[in-house]
């Protein structure tokens, strides 16, 4: 069993880092277009593995291909990053560009892949890959609803002092500040949330949320990478392990929710084939209203990569 990670730069290697750590896979391919850096990263994660007691293998590649031949999964992270006052789709131009090029590459060796793109912004890169590979919806998807849903979570978790794993949340939209927190969703314990937290400290967290990569992109001058790069292992790891594990995904949507032909986050069933199942949730019309803005704010920049790509 064989996965790719494309990117070694800071969410590409931590995350090949947690799926070695976590045992997904046999071999994990680590590549980048930077002379020997994915090398590196490779060579001292299967350096950590006497420490951490993993046996998982990790070899880096510098734009060799081949080495990433048969993989089941790729997570596509190469692309910049955000810097401060930027807004992810500022990365537009330069990130279609790498991942349109990079899924070539992946298609060619993995024909059979499930590709995870992660590089921003998030929904339309997970469309240039779409429309690169050719494979069906089911087979490519994006992360960030596990990345903001985590956020909103732990967020959660620290104004009730309770432990993170103990909330439960969904999200809907695009991976940026128009996504939809969806509180009637959220619970702790099982108990739902308005019942232990006011409105306006839950509004307070839903609009932090909404900002929440902003947030550590002013604190570090680039976006962040630990809880990414573990956001898209956990994908990985539902897809390898079949786990059929319910998490909010990037997906194009094909009448659900009204919507069509249009890359949002929505709660899925993901397991061995992919996104196995979306799932319809029955929103209020507040929620629709929301829904209906990040689609719209999706959809402009898709028109972006549109004309771009002529
Ligand atoms: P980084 O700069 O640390 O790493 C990016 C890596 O991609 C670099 O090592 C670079 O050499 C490599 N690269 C560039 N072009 C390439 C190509 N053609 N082939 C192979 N490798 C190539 O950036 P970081 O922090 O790892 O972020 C990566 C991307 O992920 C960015 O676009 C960032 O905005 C996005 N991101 C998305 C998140 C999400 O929730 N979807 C969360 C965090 C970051
Ligand atoms: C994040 O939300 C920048 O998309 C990246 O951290």
């Amino acid at each position: 069993m064989k996965i790719t990670v494309v990117g070694a730069g800071n969410v590409g290697a931590t995350c090949a880092d947690v799926l070695a750590y976590k045992e997904i896979a046999n071999e994990i391919v680590l590549v980048d277009i930077r002379e020997g850096f994915a090398e590196g990263k490779a060579l001292d994660t299967w350096q950590k593995a006497p420490i951490d007691l993993y046996d998982t293998r990790t070899i880096g590649s510098t734009n060799d291909y081949t080495k990433t031949a048969g993989s089941e999964v790729v997570v596509i992270t190469s692309g910049l990053p955000r810097k401060p006052g930027m807004t992810r789709d500022d990365l537009i131009t330069t990130n279609a560009g790498i991942v349109k090029s990079v899924t070539e590459n992946v298609i060619k060796h993995s024909p059979n892949a499930i590709i995870i793109v992660v590089s921003n912004p998030l929904d339309v890169m997970t469309y240039q890959a779409h429309l690169t590979s050719k494979l069906p919806r089911t087979r490519v998807m994006g992360m960030a609803g596990i990345l903001d849903t985590a956020r909103y979570r732990a967020f959660l978790a620290e104004a009730l002092n309770v432990s993170p794993k103990d909330i439960q949340a969904m999200l809907l939209g695009g991976h940026g500040d128009t996504m939809v927190p969806l509180p009637r969703y959220t619970t702790v314990g099982g108990i739902p949330v308005t019942e232990l937290i006011s409105k306006d400290k839950l509004n307070a967290i839903i609009e932090r949320t909404k900002v929440g990569g902003g947030e550590l992109v002013k604190l570090m001058g680039t976006s962040a990478w630990y809880a990414p790069g573990s956001a898209a292992a956990q994908m990985v790891e539902a897809i390898v392990r079949d786990q059929k594990r319910v998490l909010p995904v990037c997906i194009r949507l094909d009448g659900e929710y009204g919507i069509k032909d249009c890359y949002l986050g929505v709660p899925v069933i993901l397991g061995k084939g992919g996104v196995e199942k979306v799932i319809e949730l029955d929103l209020n019309s507040d929620e629709k209203a929301l829904l209906e803005t990040s689609r719209k704010h999706v959809k402009e920049v898709m028109d972006v990569l549109d004309k771009l790509s002529g």
